[in-house]
Parts: C-alpha cells; structure tokens; sequence
C-alpha cells in the first residue's frame, strides 16, 4: 500500500496491544544463551572449516609479494586465499572501502588473505606464517588536525548557506567563536562480524550478523557478479550494530572467497584486535561554530564548519547535519569537510553525524546562554522554530522541542540547580547539571512483510528486517497482534532472512517506523483475504480474541485457516507527501547531574533525565531500553571512547575491548526516560518515529555542561579526561 496522506483512524489505533510495556519476546532466547548467533550455527551447514583472516600491517601502500609455502604446510591448512590472486572486487553502494582483492592497500588492516583449516587453532596459526612485503606510501596523512589546517582555505560547497552569514555575525550584539574536537569512536559491538558461507553451485547461503539484508543482497550480486536471487543471507540474531554491521563486510566476502576455493562451508569471524581497523568508526571531527545574537538571545546567525576524515568518496561524520535544522536564526552557513586522510573507512555509527555535531553543538549553545546570562533552557526556547530553517516552505509535522525542555525541567527541579560553575561542594566532591537539546530525523523507507493466520490459529510474521538488540521481534509481534485481534503469545515472528519479503531493515532510526507499517499493510492485505473468503465487506469485519466477527458471527481464526494457512504479503511505500511538505524529526532533551572529585578530577554521572518526542511509541519498554542504552553510550562518548590514532603508521592503537572503555548501566545510578503523549500521522500509519538514535543526541554534551557546572572548567575536546581540565 501507499501512504499518500496523514494517518487516519485505523485498526491500530486500538492500542490493546501495541503501545504496552511488553517484554522482549526473543529476551528469555538471548539472556540463556539459546538465540543462536552467526558464528555458533553449528547445525547450519555441513562440514564446516574454519578461516582466519589476515589484515595488512601497513595502512597505505601496496603488496609487493606473499610467501604462503609455510603457511599452506601448516598442520590442518585446507586452502589459503590471497588478495593478490584476483583483481579488486568492485566496489559497492555504501562501502566506502574496497573490501578483498589486488595489491593495493587502502587502509591498515584492510584485509589480505583467508587461512581455510580445519580448527580456529589451526587456521590462526597457519595465518601467522604468511609472510607479505609491502612497499608502503611516503605521502600519507593520518592527521585529521594537519590535513584541516593545510586545507581550510579550500573551497568546499556548504551544506546550507542561506542568507548573509558573515555580515550578520560581524554585527551581532552577542557573539561566540569556539571550536570542538571530538575522536574516532568505536562500536564495540557484542558480537563481532560472523559468517557461515557455503556455495552450491553458482548459489550461495550466508549466515551472517548484518543489519539490512537486501543492501548486502545486492552488495553480492555486485561483488561476485551473479543475479542477487542468487545469493541467501538469514540473520535472525544480530549482537549489536550501532551501524558497522549495515553493509557487507570483509567477514562475508573472505568466507564466500574461501568457501569457493575449498569447496566447503568455511565459517570466520573477525577477530576482536582487527574489527576496529578493518570495519568502520564514526569519524573524528573538529567542529568551528559560530553564534551571533542579540542581547535578547535570539540567534541571527549560526555558522557550523566540520572537518572529518574519510576514505576517498565518504562524507564521514558530518557533524553540522543537525545543526540544519534544530535552532532559528535567519543566517546560516554549514560546511562539511570530508577529508581524506588514509585512516580506515569512517563510516555510520548511532545516529551518524548528529552525535559528533551535537557533542559541540550543545555545549557551544551552553556557552552562548552563559554569555547572555540566560538559563540555557531558556535559550534554547527562544531559539526553538516550528519550520526547518534548511527549508523555510518546510513545517515539521510535530515538534515538541520546548515541552521536552519544559517537562525535564521540571521533574529534574532544574530550577534548583547552583548558577555559578564550580561552588557546589559535598564533601570532596564538586557538584554540577547540565541540559542539553536532542535532535534526529525521523525517516520511513519502503518495508515489506508476509503474514499468515495458520491452521492453528496462530499468526505468523515473516519479514527480511533485523533485531539488533533493539526490539524489532516484539513490536512486530505487537503490531500484528493488534491487527489480527490475537495476544501476542500466537504470534510467531520470523526475522533477517533474505527468502522474506524485502524490509526497510535496521538503520537510521528508521527501522521500528518503517517495519512496523510494513507489517500493518500486510496484516491489511491478510484482513481482505478474509473478508473476501468469508464475502463480507473488510469494514464489517472485527478481529478479537482469535475469533473474526461479523454481522452477528464469528468464526475463529483457526477455523477459517483448518483446510490450510491463509497468506497475504505487502508492503509500505511512502508518497512524497511526507517530505515535500513536512520535515519529519525527533527531539529530545537531556538532563544530567555529575560529581567531580575535587581532588582527583574523577567524573561520575549520579542522575540523567531524557525526555523525548518520537510520535507514538510502540512499546515504552523497548523504547526506554532503547534510551538507557543510548543514554549510557552517549556518556562513554563524554568521558571515555577514543580510538587513539598512531598518526606516525595509521592505525587505531586501542582496537580491542580491553583500551577501547565503555560505560555499563551499572556505572550510572539513575537514568529515567519519559516520552511525551503523541502521535505523528505524518510518519506512518501507526503514527510511530524512531527513538533509538534520539537517544544519544545530545547527551555527551549535558554530560560536558555539568561538569562545566560542577568544575568551572570549559573543555572543548572529547573525551572528557580529568587530564583535561585538572
Ligand atoms: Mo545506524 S548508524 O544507521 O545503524
């Protein structure tokens, strides 16, 4: 179906089901070890071998010979693939680096030979014995604050540049100039990269840990130049992705490289110390911003002009995205500079662009209400617009960006919070707060699903969208439970197999709102079924307590499906409506209160507050998890995650789990969420937004602010380390 206008009325809005705050269905699965992740499917395939990868030691330059002999007499070796054995597999949509083949290399740890053997054991030790000449690259550049400076005079065509900017900030009553830094990040995912590969014929099956399956589909069919019917992906479980799993990988493309060669399934999973190099981060930035306004607090200009690193044809983490559309102010000039320096690939990771941008954003309107003597709630009000500045015939179709404020304020008693940086004192410890805004945007994409009432009555979902940890399972199960009139126990949901109808998949906070009405348009299509069989009108049909009633009958499900299932599929496709006339978006705000030890500059955050707008929310459990989680990585951004750059060789030094540090729900007290009532029927026709990537928006910088608050201690660059401002 299309969704050519706002939502009416409609089935869903029932909300017996969708709507509670309902555990995950695939929970009980996951926390006793029964969900299956790619790389422990044992029953999958049969006799499998086990590849190890190997991934260049040097970041830019090329192979000028490998000697596999040793390697290949290694005990247990079953074949060996090397990247000097084909040309470059091409390159596909998305990827920003070339994955497998060819001598040259593009960034450390890109990688470069697969050990086929019959145990792990083998297989790394085998890997160990490849020797590679390199010559590597006098010229390159791993020095994302070296290359800016040399190229800031270069011309780069902004993102927006919409009325006089300089002309404006020169004549601002008040002013700030600042400029931000914030590091690589990486995801740190759970499970790492995993693949089961195994050819039959020209045909190949990969189960695999992927976000968006048709995308890695069709990166297949580009990549081993056969039809994308070709190839099967199933990835019913996904440990984690943050956006490093939203492409094909090296893991998929080495595995079916060696399960060719070898003439077996191979499974391989990258090692934890290569992921970090090999995959992608979210790029670093520097951020310079500039406000002007007037004594009022009322913006006239604002200039945001991000610098980050990519690989050749990347746009990196572009940082003054949201900047386009959060605050007024009639001039405006957002630049991104995407360099390309020779660290790996950057690429997306939680709410790409938006949290890096929000990192300075947020802290520089902090600055900006501090020189006006302004509550920076205050001054984040004044400056809120009902209309996208990027596109002033643009009204967002729901804002709700000062109640957000408002509403935190309030339950945080923001009011009582001390003003001046750096007097409060309890005990040895320094206590601070600070807020800061959440901006996201709220996409929907194209989403199919198939559904079935079975001859048991139950109904069965199946669909190509992904759970990475998020959800996805139980508000799918919601969704058609509501709109077949059953409890959520008979409905039995199928995910991440490319055999299901295509989704719009996990990514861009995009997933729940688009798959969801994806389901929605199927479970229609399923209700017209029956209403045909039954030769009733669809609209007099009512579904309830597994039973269909209609003109004083009823008829259970499982009656109406006893000779055998009934099926329908759909699928959701979007008219332009939705952003021709509206920006659809997510706003939030964030409160939070840290202590600083006086003495040793320790951080601790003891409280945080997020408020949201999302449009309706599906299920205020998942939704919530969905913020702590985003809420607690959006803290190891503040004070902790850096991938240290050796800028001498190109690399990330701290690639593994052990100098790369995250914080745990543990190490924060008090994380409290609230989601404002709403609905959006601009957005889907279940009137739900993404919330996932609202979540972290903004939260680094509240955490900056109150230890600005607490400390008197402005720091600009992230992490947050008490380095920094002791
Ligand atoms: Mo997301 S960073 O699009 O998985």
């Amino acid at each position: 179906m299309r969704f050519d206008s706002p939502a009416e009325q409609n089935v869903s809005d029932r909300m017996k089901v969708l709507g509670q705050p309902l555990r995950r269905i695939d929970g009980p699965l996951k926390t006793t070890g029964m969900a299956p992740y790619a790389y422990e499917r044992h029953g999958v395939a049969k006799d499998q071998l086990v590849g190890y990868p190997l991934g260049s030691a040097i970041a830019k330059g090329r192979i000028v010979s490998m000697d596999i002999n040793e390697a290949q007499a290694s005990p247990g070796v079953v074949g060996i693939v090397t990247t000097l054995e084909m040309e470059r597999l091409p390159k596909v949509d998305w990827n920003v680096a070339y994955l497998f083949g060819g001598r040259d290399i593009q960034h450390y740890h890109q990688a470069i030979a697969v050990v086929v053997a019959n145990s792990f054991e083998e297989a790394r030790a085998a890997a160990a014995l490849i020797r590679v000449e390199y010559e590597e690259d006098q010229d390159a550049m791993y020095d994302l604050a070296a290359v800016r400076q040399e190229r800031l005079s270069d011309d780069v065509e902004p993102i927006d540049d919409i009325g006089d900017f300089e002309s404006a900030y020169a004549s601002a009553e008040v002013t700030l100039d600042a400029t931000y830094t914030t590091p690589g990040q990486c995801h740190a995912q759970m499970e790492p990269h995993a693949t089961i590969a195994q050819w039959d014929g020209d045909h190949l099956t990969l189960w695999t840990s992927n976000q968006m399956i048709e995308w890695s589909r069709q990166a297949l069919a580009t990549t081993f130049d056969l039809p994308a019917e070709n190839f099967r992906l199933d990835s019913p479980y996904i440990g984690g992705g943050f956006g490093v799993k939203l492409f094909l990988r090296a893991d998929a493309v080495m595995a079916a490289l060696a399960a060719r060669k070898v003439g077996r399934a191979v499974k391989l999973a990258l090692p934890r110390p290569m992921s970090a190099n090999n995959t992608t981060h979210r790029g670093l930035t520097i951020q310079r911003i500039r406000i002007g306004a007037t004594q009022e607090g009322k913006i006239t200009a604002i200039g945001h002009d991000n610098a980050t690193n990519t690989l050749p044809g990347g746009d990196g983490e572009n940082g003054a995205r949201a900047t386009r559309r959060f605050y007024a102010g009639e001039n405006r000039l957002l630049i991104n500079r995407a360099l390309e320096i020779h660290l790996p690939e950057s690429n997306a990771m939680r709410a790409p662009g938006e949290t890096a941008g929000l990192m300075a954003l947020e802290i520089a309107m902090d600055e900006m209400a501090e020189k006006l003597g302004m509550d920076p709630v205050e001054f984040r009000i004044i400056n809120d617009t009902q209309v996208d500045p990027s596109h002033p015939e643009r009204q967002f179709s729901e804002r709700h960006f000062i109640e957000c404020l408002q509403r935190g304020a309030e339950v945080f008693n923001w009011a009582s919070r001390n003003k001046a940086p750096g007097s409060r004192r309890e005990g040895a410890w320094l206590i601070g707060h600070g807020v800061a805004g959440a901006y996201r945007d709220a996409p929907a994409e194209t989403s199919g699903a198939r559904v079935s009432v079975r001859p048991d009555g139950s109904i069965r979902v199946e669909t190509d969208m992904t759970d990475i940890g998020t959800g996805s399972y139980t508000i799918i199960a919601q969704t058609a439970a509501e709109m077949m009139g059953v409890s959520l126990e008979v409905v039995n949901v199928d995910l991440g197999d490319s055999r299901h109808p295509v989704s719009a998949g996990s990514g861009g906070q995009w997933g729940a709102a688009s798959s969801t009405a994806g389901v929605y348009a199927a479970c229609l299509a399923l209700r017209k079924k029956i209403a045909e069989r039954l030769a009733v009108d669809p609209e007099a049909l009512e579904f309830s307590e597994g039973y269909v009633r209609y003109n004083d009958q009823q008829t259970a499900l499982s009656e109406l499906a006893s000779a055998g299932s009934i099926t329908a599929e759909d699928s959701i496709e979007f008219g332009d409506f939705r952003s021709e006339e509206y920006q659809l978006a997510t706003f939030g705000a964030h409160f939070v209160e840290v202590a600083v030890h006086a003495t040793t500059g320790e951080i601790r955050v003891l409280r945080m507050l997020a408020v949201c707008d999302a449009g309706r929310i599906l299920n205020p459990m998942t939704a919530r998890s969905q913020v702590i989680g985003a809420m607690t990585m959006g803290v190891g951004a503040a004070l902790m995650e850096s991938l240290a750059v050796d800028t001498r060789h190109g690399f990330f030094v701290n690639h593994d789990l052990a100098g790369y540090e995250v914080p745990v729900h543990a190490d924060i007290p008090e994380q409290q969420v609230i989601f404002l009532e709403g609905e959006d029927p601009y957005s889907t026709p279940l009137k739900a937004k993404g919330v996932g990537e609202l979540g972290i928006c903004g939260v680094s910088a509240a955490v900056a602010n109150a230890v600005y608050n607490a400390t008197g201690a402005r720091v600009r660059d992230y992490p947050i380390t008490l380095d920094k401002f002791l």
